[in-house]
Order: C-alpha cells, then sequence, then structure tokens
C-alpha cells in the first residue's frame, strides 16, 4: 500500500503538492505527509516577486531555498512559480517600471537572477503565468503596459538563458478546457513556438468549482492532446476541487469531489504530452480557498485533521487499475 507520490511514479507521472514555508517549518505533520504522499513540490508563495524580490537590488532566497532543500533531500522534484505575473508585485515595482526601457530592465534582471540562482535545482518553471483574460484578450498587467506581448516570449528567452536544463512553462486557469480563453493562447503560443521561442509545456492550472457544470474529463482529455500535437508537453499544476457551492450532503459533495479528482488523473495518465499532477496545498487548512473564499470549501485531499479523504483513495486506485 505504497504512497500516491510512489503509485504516480511506477506510472511514469509525478505527483506534486504546493508547499509553503510556515507550516513546512511549524508542523511535522504537514512534512510527513508531504514527503511521504507527493514526490514533487511547487513553491506556493516565496518565489514570488513581491517574496523574493522585495527591493530593487535585493533577493531573498531565504524561505524558497528552504523549501527546495527540503525536496532535495526526500528526491522529489521541484517547480518554481512564477517568473512573471501581474500580482504578487512589490510596490518598488510601481515606481520603477514607467516605459519600456525600464520594464524590459527589471523583469530581465528579475527572471534571470531568479532562474540563475535555481539554474539545476528548479526542474521546471512557470514561466509566465496567467497572461490572458477569459475573453481572449490580453490581461492587463504592468508587463503589458509597457512592452505588450512581447513580454511573454521575452521572457521565455531570457529564462532559457538562465537555466538552460530547465522545462519552461506556460501556466494559466481555465484553459483546462475549450474556449476562448484557451483559443488565444493556443494561437500566439503556437506561433511563437513555431518561431523558436522556448517555450517546453502548458500548465493547466485546473482549480474546480465542484458546482460548476463545465468541467468533462473528455473534453479535458481532447485539449491536451491537442496541445501534444504541437509539441507542448503539458502538466496539471494547481489542482483542487472546491465544496462550497455544491449542494447535496457532506458525504455526496467528499465523493463528487473524488470523482472529478480521479477524472482529472485519469485524463492526465491517459494523454502522452501530460507529466504529471500538482495539488494546490496538502491540507484543507492551507488552502488559499479555505484562507480567501470559504471554510466549507474543502478543496484538498487531506482535511483539516490531515486525514485522508475519499479523493486520496480514488486517486490511488485511478493510479494503480489505469
Ligand atoms: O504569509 C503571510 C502571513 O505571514 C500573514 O499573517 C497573512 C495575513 O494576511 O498573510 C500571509 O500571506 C498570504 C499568503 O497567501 C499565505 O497565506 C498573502 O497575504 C496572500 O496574498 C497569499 O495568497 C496567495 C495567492 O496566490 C497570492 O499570491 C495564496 O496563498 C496562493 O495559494 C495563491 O496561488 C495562486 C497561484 O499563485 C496562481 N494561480 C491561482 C492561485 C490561487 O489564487
Amino acid at each position: 500500500n505504497a504512497s500516491l507520490g510512489k503509485n504516480a511514479e511506477e506510472t511514469g507521472h509525478y505527483l506534486g503538492a504546493s508547499v509553503r514555508w510556515d507550516p513546512l517549518t511549524e508542523n511535522e505533520k504537514y512534512e510527513s505527509l508531504l514527503v511521504e504522499e507527493f514526490s514533487s513540490v511547487t513553491v506556493e508563495n516565496e518565489m514570488k516577486m513581491d517574496a523574493a524580490h522585495p527591493a530593487p537590488e535585493e533577493y531573498n532566497f531565504q524561505k524558497a531555498d528552504e523549501i527546495v532543500q527540503a525536496a532535495e533531500q526526500n528526491n522529489m522534484k521541484v517547480r518554481g512559480h512564477p517568473l512573471v505575473w501581474g500580482e504578487a508585485l512589490p510596490e518598488w515595482v510601481y515606481e520603477t517600471v514607467v516605459d519600456e526601457q525600464s520594464a524590459r530592465k527589471v523583469l530581465k534582471d528579475h527572471v534571470q537572477t531568479m532562474a540563475g540562482h535555481y539554474r539545476e535545482r528548479v526542474n521546471e518553471w512557470d514561466v509566465v503565468n496567467e497572461a490572458w483574460n477569459d475573453d481572449g484578450s490580453y490581461r492587463e498587467t504592468i508587463w503589458l503596459e509597457h512592452i505588450g506581448p512581447e513580454y511573454i516570449p521575452l521572457a521565455f528567452e531570457w529564462a532559457r538563458e538562465a537555466a538552460p536544463e530547465a522545462k519552461l512553462y506556460y501556466n494559466d486557469y481555465g484553459n483546462e478546457m475549450t474556449n476562448e480563453k484557451t483559443e488565444a493562447m493556443f494561437a500566439a503560443l503556437k506561433r511563437w513556438k513555431d518561431e523558436g521561442v522556448p517555450i517546453d509545456g502548458i500548465g493547466m492550472q485546473t482549480h474546480i468549482d465542484a458546482a460548476d457544470p463545465r468541467f468533462s474529463k473528455e473534453k479535458m482529455q481532447k485539449n491536451l492532446r491537442r496541445w501534444g500535437a504541437e509539441g507542448f508537453e503539458t502538466a496539471v499544476t494547481e489542482l483542487d476541487v472546491k465544496l462550497q457551492n455544491l449542494d447535496a450532503s457532506r458525504e455526496e459533495r467528499l465523493e463528487k469531489q473524488a470523482d472529478i479528482y480521479a477524472d482529472v488523473t485519469s485524463a492526465c495518465m491517459e494523454e502522452p504530452s501530460c507529466k504529471g499532477l500538482t495539488v494546490w496545498g496538502v491540507g484543507d487548512t492551507e488552502s488559499w480557498v479555505t484562507e480567501q473564499e470559504a471554510a466549507s470549501g474543502e478543496p484538498l485531499l487531506f482535511d483539516s485533521s490531515w486525514k485522508a479523504k475519499p479523493a486520496y483513495e480514488r486517486i490511488k486506485r485511478t493510479f494503480i487499475f489505469n
């Protein structure tokens, strides 16, 4: 009865969790579940620009370094997240970035310092995160404002120079299935890739609301296949399934959650482009859904007492029997 991570590795996939520094250093149960049950780590917040780059000439790698070290000591893969995003920016960026020249200088320095510091330690980077709106237009960020959409391919070029061995991903939410947003990113990322921009993979965050009828395994699989046909690898990068909007008993909700987790897992396993899955947190207590939306969201695999939920067994069976 091996752990989830070992079951995943036996199928040639990884199963990861996003990790935060506070519970990793404060809570032994958190750390032991992480290293026993998962085979990959994504640094949830500590590599974001506001955390890692607090002043123009100052970087703070300490917390992220400690997370990476814990992963290395346990032979886990490391996903870095994210080099470029329009959120989680430190205040100084809004003072320093005022035109195209300053935007390019700040962004290049940030991307190359981060990617360079973790060269050969971060296996995979979310290079650009959430660059499109749901209607397919570019999301308005300080980088788009001053550089234009070119900031996206530039970031990949800069990251490749600083960390030539790392897999470079574009990461977003709402791109698990085909829609206006997916179409827009597909067209642009395919074009850039064809032009030689080093984009290796597409991350589907896969934050699912269990009450949203739009999710379907078949549609997700079709989308994963389409990216694969263009030479991209894919991954499920921030999986969670929130329950607060589902009108049902708690037991039924947990079953529905388990169904969705199993569907996403088998969609990934059945498509050769899909290399693995990462859940966005270890236990419900440390989830962004609990903190920012509702305690009844209970979106993860372990409950607030670190007990495995039905979704845990279902993912395990999916890895073993699929
Ligand atoms: O660490 C401090 C803590 O010391 C302080 O007491 C507390 C009080 O506000 O705040 C804590 O920091 C918060 C941190 O989460 C940890 O809980 C930040 O304010 C809060 O902004 C931060 O939110 C994170 C959010 O991204 C914004 O960076 C979430 O944890 C994180 O799960 C979420 O992750 C994003 C992905 O990066 C991109 N995709 C969507 C996903 C969910 O929103």
